[in-house]
């Protein structure tokens, strides 16, 4: 297993729309073991191929805090979702250090593949249903933050601007060249 390097807001990669996976094989296996390590070493609940820069359509989330609740979903799809919302203060490994509320639907159903290659689905409420659709939708080449207002999202496109600009700044002048 792995630990494998995410990608960071804005990248325009993260905007890449995934493909569906075929075949479920020792490859896809072994990308989400590496996905979930990833994602356990971060910490976070959950993670999109995109993230890591594979654009094919799999996700791994637990939100269990003892890590008993790993569910790996290979092409994942939203077949049910209630018209009732919930509002939740959401995060993701692809932004770190910032979180802002999202409304989304409270509970869904997911069709999805598992890593044996056999159709199931997952009926999910509370921060499962937040996590599950946050994840689909970096496979849809889409971030949270982009629920935000436009105000919102320029102010932390300008922090992270400034981040790299201090960063750079404070690398020895060797590095820099
Ligand atoms: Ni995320």
């Amino acid at each position: 297993m792995a630990l494998l390097p995410l990608l960071h807001y804005p990248d325009r990669r993260l905007r890449t729309l995934a493909q569906p996976i075929a075949h479920v094989d020792d490859e896809v296996r072994r990308l989400a073991a590496d996905m979930a390590e990833t994602m356990y070493e971060a910490p976070g609940v959950g993670l999109a191929a995109t993230q890591v820069n594979v654009h094919r359509r799999l996700i791994v989330v637990d939100v269990t805090e003892d890590r008993s609740g790993l569910i790996t979903l290979i092409n994942p799809e939203i077949v049910e979702a209630s018209e009732e919302t919930k509002v939740w203060d959401e995060g993701c490994l692809s932004v770190p250090g910032f979180y802002d509320a999202v409304e989304r639907p409270d509970r869904i159903r997911v069709r999805a593949t598992n890593l044996q290659g056999e159709t199931f689905e997952v009926e999910a409420d509370g921060l499962l249903s937040v996590c599950i659709q946050h994840e689909i939708d970096h496979l849809d080449g889409k971030v949270f933050v982009d629920y935000l207002s436009r105000l919102k999202q320029t102010r932390l496109q300008d922090k992270i601007k400034k981040q790299k600009e201090r960063a750079a700044d404070k690398a020895p002048v060797l590095a820099r060249g």
